[in-house]
């Protein structure tokens, strides 16, 4: 599964769960890579930092994004986008189902519903 987090605001946290979430597959022994897609680097440091057991891969462009993720995303079971601010390109994909999910505990419960409606 493809994991973006974006948001139109600066600071928001994005960079934080993105390494979180990157670190907390990787210790459950998935398959997860973590793309930096911010030209600020904030993940890529952060996961350097804390581990390396999630391969890091930086892409500066939106081109980049969309071009390199469906390639990565064959190689991983699990990939996790950290965008810059702004609704960037980042959120723009070349196929499959995009499903926006609030980073909030309704939001997150909501997508388990709709996960399990979507099979
Ligand atoms: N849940 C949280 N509670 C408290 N502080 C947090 C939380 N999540 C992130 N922070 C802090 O907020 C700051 C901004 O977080 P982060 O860099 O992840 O945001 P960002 O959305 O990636 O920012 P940018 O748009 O600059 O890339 C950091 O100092 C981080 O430690
Ligand atoms: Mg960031």
């Amino acid at each position: 599964m493809l994991f973006a987090f974006t948001n139109s605001k600066g600071g928001v946290g994005k960079s934080t769960l993105a390494v979180h979430s990157a670190i907390w597959l990787a210790e459950k022994g998935k398959s997860v890579a973590l793309v930096d897609a911010d030209v600020q680097g904030s993940s890529s440091t952060w996961l350097k930092e804390v581990s390396a057991e999630a391969p890091l891969f930086r892409l500066a462009t939106p081109d980049d994004v969309l071009e390199q993720v469906p390639k990565i995303g064959a190689e991983y079971e699990h990939v996790i986008i950290d965008g810059p601010a702004g609704l960037s390109e980042v959120i723009r994909r070349p196929s499959g189902k995009l499903m926006p999910i609030r980073c909030v505990r309704p939001g997150v419960d909501g997508r388990r519903v709709r996960l399990t409606t979507a099979r």
